[in-house]
């Protein structure tokens, strides 16, 4: 509607490690008018280097050591009151490390979403770059999807590929597939927090979808219920 502005989407970012994913979503909720803003970032370790990513960038943070719960639900309910607390309406696994329940991924249906270092459904799991590798490859890629029960599946929003070369490591592919990561999660970010997103039967609808040209992305541009 004219004149109204509607208030940015509230993100919750979960957290294992490193955290370049979350700095890439950070780094674009920083911008004049991006439709996102981060509102917690819980990690399930104490050690983990994202932490320091969100401090910097001033945002909440919470440790929820998973090693602290008996049950995988405890933790999962645990994870769910802070969610709750903060009032997120989206969150975004970024290199989180642990498999959530059953429950948990039903309760934030189609308000879950993961980045995975592969072309789903090609190489769940780990190691994905030396199986990828291993497997003979010419191109690789990352995939960011709504998260179901089964890990690394779910409705496919955005992916990106880059080539193989021959002379490629795991460390070196994993380098430009990362590069990719964090373009393509900053853009599934946009497009949910402006309403373009849908899911019809298991399968991603985005309205409008645009992206900076680029041999291998996929959606590019503005196709209509692309
Ligand atoms: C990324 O490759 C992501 O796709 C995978 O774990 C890695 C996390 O990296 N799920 P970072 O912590 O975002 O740097």
């Amino acid at each position: 509607m004219a004149g109204v502005t509607k208030a940015p989407l509230r993100v919750a970012v979960l957290i294992s490690g490193r955290g370049s994913n979350l700095r890439a979503l950070l780094e674009a909720c920083a911008e004049p008018g991006f439709p996102a803003r981060i509102v917690l970032v819980i990690a399930n370790r104490p050690d983990a280097a994202g932490l320091v990513v969100a401090r910097q960038h001033g945002i909440a943070t919470q440790v929820i050591e998973h090693r602290g719960f008996a049950r995988r639900q405890d933790f999962d309910d645990a994870l769910d009151r802070a969610l709750s607390e903060a009032a997120a309406e989206l969150v975004c696994l970024a290199g989180f490390m642990r498999i959530l329940g059953a429950g948990f991924v039903r309760r934030w249906r189609d308000r879950l979403i993961n980045i995975h270092p592969s072309l789903l459904p090609a190489f769940p799991g780990l190691d994905t770059h030396a199986r990828a590798l291993a497997a003979g490859v010419r191109v690789a890629g990352c995939s960011v999807h709504f998260v179901r029960a089964e890990t690394d599946n779910g409705p496919i929003i955005i992916q990106a590929a880059v080539a193989v070369t021959p002379s490629d490591t795991p460390e070196t592919l994993a380098a430009r597939v990362l590069a990719e990561e964090h373009r393509c999660y900053r853009a599934a970010l946009r497009w949910i927090a402006e309403g373009r997103v849908r899911v019809v039967d298991e399968r991603v609808s985005i309205d409008r979808a645009e992206f900076p040209p680029s041999a291998l992305v996929s959606p590019r541009d503005g196709v209509p219920g692309g």
